[in-house]
């Protein structure tokens, strides 16, 4: 089969196509024939060991020190069972399911755990929609709810909202009930209001502390802000929530949490079948649509990526594995 492999932290160059292996599935695990994956911010960081922060060290243990321990990266894809494993009963071969992984996701074939974050895809969305909700999705799930714990009519900054996750963040906010402004360039501004946001800052003309309005919460999906900046615009009770974080927001989320009732809270977020099956009930009521950029074949994944490390992508960034 192919894959996508990187032997060598670097640059999208040290990217290539090769054939590998194809797995096969374990007890309890299914065999998905990827037909889209995507290229995403975390797969950036993996590839290039560009860990934010005081992340350096546990990063590299984790992921190999001199060399990357897993050579294909990729989380979320969408395809079809291809096989299962012995004791899978709650799906069937041919079934379309999507999903999301650690890394693995940039290949042919993909092996799951059938109790990890993998479903069948929704009624009325086709396979490259499925395969651009999981990542965008399952962190702006975490990071609204068990984070910044939103609640109905409560508002929320969101900081990159036409990117990756932020694009989800607006839709996701809104469908938890509450009032959004979302945050990038001006250029994007009806994107992010099609989205469901009722208010737009444009970070290139204002700044934030010069906000009227007071959240209850803001995300900052891009690492553009910090709890200096936010603290300004927070309401007594208001909680900053940043997708990166280093040794400073540490220390500030837990001199905060002793000494003061504004909040910061730092966290990384899940990726499990329950909050899966969350987005996927929102889609179904029409509260929540993928957002998908650009696509590329397979083998332009180096184009994928560069587009990714713009840092001005708007929604999710396709691989098509047959193309
Ligand atoms: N802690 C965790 O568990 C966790 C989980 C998931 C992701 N993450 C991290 O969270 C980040 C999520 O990234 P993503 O994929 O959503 O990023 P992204 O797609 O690269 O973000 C792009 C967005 O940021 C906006 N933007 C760019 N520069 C900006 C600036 N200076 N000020 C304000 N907005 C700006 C862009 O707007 P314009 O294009 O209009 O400029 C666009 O809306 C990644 O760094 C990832 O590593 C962490």
């Amino acid at each position: 089969m192919k894959a996508a492999v990187y032997r060598t932290y670097g640059g999208p160059e040290v990217v290539r196509i090769e054939e590998t292996v194809r797995p096969e599935p374990g007890p309890g695990e299914i065999l998905v024939r990827v037909a889209h994956g995507s290229v995403t911010t975390a797969d950036w960081r993996l590839r290039a060991a560009a860990f934010p922060g005081v992340l350096a060290i546990p990063g590299r243990l984790m992921f190999g020190l001199r060399a990357p321990r897993q050579p294909v990266l990729g989380s979320e894809f969408a395809g079809h069972v291809a096989a299962l494993g012995a004791g899978v009963t709650e799906f069937a071969p041919g079934q379309a399911v999507f999903g999301f992984v650690l890394q693995g996701a940039h290949a042919d074939y993909l092996v799951v755990k059938a109790s990890g974050a993998v479903l069948p895809v929704p009624d009325g969305l086709d396979l490259s929609e499925a395969a651009a909700l999981p990542f965008g999705g399952l962190s702006a799930l975490v990071f609204l709810r068990d984070f910044a714990q939103l609640t109905p009519g409560q508002r929320v900054l969101v900081v990159g909202a036409s990117g990756g996750v932020g694009a989800y963040a607006v839709q996701i906010a809104r469908a938890m009930g509450a009032e959004v402004t979302g945050v990038a360039s001006g250029a994007h501004e009806g994107f992010v209001r099609s989205l469901g946001a009722e208010g737009f800052v444009d970070y290139r003309r204002q700044s934030l502390r010069g906000l009227e309005t007071r959240f209850d919460a803001v995300i900052d999906t891009v690492g553009a802000t910090d709890f200096a900046a936010v603290r300004a615009v927070l309401t007594p009770r208001g909680v900053f929530v940043p997708l990166n974080f280093g040794l400073r927001e540490i220390g500030q989320a837990l001199w905060a949490r002793v000494f003061r009732r504004k909040r910061l809270r730092i966290g990384v977020s899940g990726d499990t079948k329950a909050d899966l099956s969350v987005l996927a009930g929102w889609v179904v009521e029409g509260r929540l649509r993928p957002v998908i950029d650009r696509r590329f074949p397979l083998a332009e994944i180096r184009a994928a990526y560069a587009l990714v490390e713009t840092r001005h992508r708007q929604g999710a960034v396709l691989l098509d594995m047959a193309a």
